[in-house]
């Protein structure tokens, strides 16, 4: 069992104490990442025989930052902490240049692909420079086509930022879903081995499925956007993560853990609950 932890739109600032939407997005990673860490040590005390017990890995799925390159290193060793290898790729509010610096070389990287067990993770770049919507264009399209047919017997999950389709916010649905939706899923309906597509942007947990294929959105590690909102509205739900286990025989269990916050980030502790 491979076990992946998904942590998106962390928005880290300059300052870490800036505060953002009433929160400081700072404090709420950490006591997000205090929550997946208590997880683990939870099910290493129920699974003491098992070889299983830790996360394999972890994915942030782009807005690192909110437009502030200088908390990248911060985010690196935030990260660092968990012990195991820990992948990025950008949103809309990064900058692409200052992230191939900072998680050039391991334990926090910005790269293609990464093994674990049998399974196969692609990493996109939907992020478009100036522009807040996503889009993969010709030659990410053709990166995740190689990548998907490198090992076409082996389970696959693809993570990118954006949206892939609309996800029932009219304001964020209206220009901020990938505009080559219909490319990328025709890559994924050329294969067969893709079990599920994560992305960020959307700050809420989503699910649906086509074709067989789950698609995941996670909340956000700062503030929750409301869910079917016609208008850009928060959410006062708590910030959260999603886990994945990964089995052998290519089937995929998932969740979201919530954590709720003593002062809204303020010094807050956090509680994991489902
Ligand atoms: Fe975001």
């Amino acid at each position: 069992m491979i076990r992946i932890l998904h942590c998106t739109d962390t928005h880290l600032f300059a300052d870490p104490r800036h505060v953002s939407y009433g929160v400081e997005p700072e404090r709420t990673l950490q006591a997000v990442l205090a929550a997946a860490r208590r997880q683990e040590s939870l099910q290493e005390s129920l699974q003491e025989s098992l070889q299983e017990s830790h996360w394999d890995a972890a994915v942030v799925t782009g807005d690192l930052v909110h437009d502030e390159p200088e908390a990248y290193p911060r985010l690196r060793r935030h990260f660092t902490a968990l012990g195991c290898p820990v992948y990025c790729l950008p949103g809309n509010h990064d900058d692409p240049r200052a992230m191939r610096e900072v998680f050039s070389r391991p334990p926090v990287t910005w790269q293609r692909s990464a093994r674990h067990g049998r399974w196969h993770l692609v990493f996109l770049d939907s992020s478009v420079p100036g522009e807040v919507g996503g889009h993969l264009g010709a030659q990410e399209l053709q990166a995740l086509d190689e990548a998907l047919g490198r090992h076409p017997r082996d389970p696959a999950v693809v993570f990118l930022h954006h949206p892939a389709q609309p996800c029932g916010m009219a304001w964020l649905d209206r220009g901020q879903v990938l505009d080559d939706a219909e490319a990328f899923f025709a890559v994924l309906d050329a294969h067969a081995n893709v079990r599920a597509v994560l992305w960020g942007h959307v700050h809420q947990e989503y699910e649906e499925v086509r074709n067989g294929v789950r698609l995941l959105g996670t909340p956000s590690t700062m503030v929750q956007f409301l869910p079917e909102a016609q208008e850009f509205a928060l959410d006062d739900a708590d910030p959260g993560y999603r886990w994945l286990a990964l089995a052998d025989d290519g089937t995929l269990e998932t969740g979201v853990v919530r954590v709720a916050l003593a002062d809204s980030g303020r010094g807050g502790s956090g509680t994991a609950h489902e």
